[in-house]
């Protein structure tokens, strides 16, 4: 794939934690307008990596280049106003506040939040409120969480907070969304609606996804290109089926213990 077709691309990350190593060499590119899964066995490295993209971990060595602009160890903050936004593998919501202000105090960019404005520009300060709002019941809408507009973010069930997880990071129409294991924990129908929602949003958004995922069928279903990683390497790169045919995945995941690519989907 030519770079310009890359809406990210990381060469060679690096990453220890005093003995461990995490990262020990992560190369590869995630194609603009695709969902691309990141694959590979427990502690190969996925979320450090993620962590690494995102900003929220300096690496040791190596690059991230996301749309155009070396990114690499800028803060989070900074990459979310770029564009990248991520989710986590554990819901992050705010469980005191309602559905509706979780999305309200997602990251914006917004003037408003420069007292200057809020007490010279008071009418672009509320135009800008209201566009906020707006956008926030829209998205609620879209993810079928609008009748619980009002309710605690702590009395939604777990898939119900999944799906507040994945609103709150679309509020601010990120380039690149990137999700840490986005359907663990909940039900088939939930994993399908998800599934539903992110393809829906690349349509409609034209957002890129990097999705870390430990399902292989909803891997095959929805991804247009899979990376996987062991030992906190990266090791291959393809379709599903082709990485079923390629004996060095196989064995990752036999030795990692625990899924057998050939035997799933
Ligand atoms: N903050 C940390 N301090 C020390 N070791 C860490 C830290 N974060 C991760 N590790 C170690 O780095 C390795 C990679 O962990 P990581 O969480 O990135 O794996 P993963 O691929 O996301 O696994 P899983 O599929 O279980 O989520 C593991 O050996 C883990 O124990
Ligand atoms: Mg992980």
């Amino acid at each position: 794939m030519a770079a310009d077709d890359e809406i990210l691309s990381v060469h060679d990350l690096r990453r220890s934690f005093g003995g461990v190593r995490a990262l020990t060499g992560a190369t590869f590119g995630v194609g603009r307008g695709t969902v691309t899964a990141l694959i590979g066995p427990n502690g190969a490295g996925k979320t450090t990596l993620v962590n690494v993209v995102a900003g929220a971990m300096k690496p040791q060595a190596g690059s991230v280049v996301f749309d155009g602009r070396d990114i690499t160890g800028r803060p989070s903050h900074d990459v979310a106003l770029n564009g990248l936004i991520r989710t986590f593998q554990i819901s992050r919501e705010y469980p005191a506040m309602t559905v509706l202000e979780n999305l309200m105090v997602s990251p914006q960019g917004q003037t408003g939040e420069h007292l200057w404005t809020v007490l010279f520009r008071p009418s672009r300060y509320r135009a800008e409120e209201r566009a906020h709002l707006e956008r926030a019941l829209e998205v609620l809408a879209d993810f079928g969480l609008y009748e619980k507009r009002n309710d605690y973010a702590r009395s939604l069930s777990g898939g119900q907070k999944r799906l507040l997880e994945l609103a709150r990071a679309v509020m601010a129409r990120p380039k690149l969304l990137v999700l840490d294991e986005p359907m663990a924990g909940i039900n088939p129908a939930l994993i399908t609606r998800l599934a539903e929602h992110i393809l829906a949003l690349r349509e409609r958004e034209g957002t890129t996804f990097l999705m870390v995922e430990h399902n292989l069928d909803v891997v095959e279903d929805m991804c247009d290109n899979v990376i996987v990683m062991a030992v906190g390497r990266t090791l291959a790169t393809g379709t599903m089926a082709e990485l079923r045919e390629n004996p060095e995945v196989v064995s990752a995941y036999l030795t990692g213990g625990l899924v057998d690519v050939r035997a799933q989907g």
